[in-house]
């Protein structure tokens, strides 16, 4: 079956990363400066992970620092680890570190809470956290992102909705699921919270991805490839990928 998207506007392949992520920064600008010219507030929940330091760096850093207007732009996590905020696996400390520490005036920042007694408990705080500054949109009640930052595991997992596992079937937004592949427990948008996003953009790089990248692509969409099931129903699905993690898909250019 052809790799070919669907929409091959929807693909962008960078030479290498720092490329492709500079081709993201832009794309991110652009559709922040958008919304908050449009709404007034501009509402982004980042993606986890090692990935997106890059890119939170460059938008931290000139020109983004100063082009986006980050005193109306309110940020989210995609998902979270269930450790310490100041665990060297929290999304949010990268968060702080690679994008929020530099910027002159930054943005608001809503974590997800780690320093509940349990997940359950976090996931309902985050829930109400995102009713209250990210408002129900859709006739669902779901929030509609302007723009939602995902990453790619190699196992097909985006955010914290790997396969096999019951989140997938969540219709709340925010849940916490236990990860039988990392034992471990992660909080997490659901689905039907990414499909409801203006903006959907994700971000792969690397050869270890191109297996998995060619397969979501390829033959998504199916649940033991949840990042294939993530198919914003009125909004924009772009990949901006590497060369080294695109190898195996056809019909590619690179930018
Ligand atoms: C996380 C992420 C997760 C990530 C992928 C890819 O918290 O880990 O949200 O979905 O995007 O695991 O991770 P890398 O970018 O580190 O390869």
């Amino acid at each position: 079956m052809s790799n070919a998207l669907p929409d091959p506007g929807s693909l962008v392949v960078g030479a290498d990363s720092a490329s492709v992520m500079q081709q993201a920064a832009a794309r991110v600008a652009e559709v922040l400066a958008d919304a908050v010219a449009i709404r007034g507030v501009a509402t982004m929940a980042l993606a986890g992970g090692n990935t997106p330091r890059q890119l939170y760096r460059l938008l931290s850093g000139s020109p983004h620092a100063e082009s986006i207007p980050w005193g109306q732009v309110r940020l989210f996590l995609g998902d979270e680890r269930w450790v310490p905020t100041d665990h060297p696996q929290s999304n949010a400390r990268m968060v702080r570190e690679s994008l929020l520490a530099a910027l002159p005036e930054p943005p608001e920042f809503f974590p997800m809470p780690t320093d509940l007694a349990d997940t359950a408990e976090a996931a309902q705080a985050y829930r109400d956290a995102l009713a209250r500054e990210a408002p129900p949109e859709t006739e669902g009640g779901l929030p509609r992102l302007d723009l939602l930052l995902l990453g790619m595991g190699d196992d097909g997992h985006t955010a914290s909705l790997f396969p096999g596992t019951r989140i997938l079937d969540a219709r709340e937004t925010v849940a916490a699921v236990f990860v039988p592949r990392l034992a471990a427990w992660r909080l997490s948008l659901t689905l039907p919270v990414l499909n409801a996003a203006r903006h959907v953009l994700f971000l792969v790089t690397g050869a270890d991805k191109a297996p998995m990248l060619a397969r979501v692509i390829g033959e998504g969409p199916c649940r033991t490839l949840p990042a294939s099931l993530v198919k914003p129903e009125d909004g924009v699905l772009a990949w901006y990928v590497d060369r080294a993690a695109a190898a195996r898909l056809e019909d590619h250019s690179e930018r």
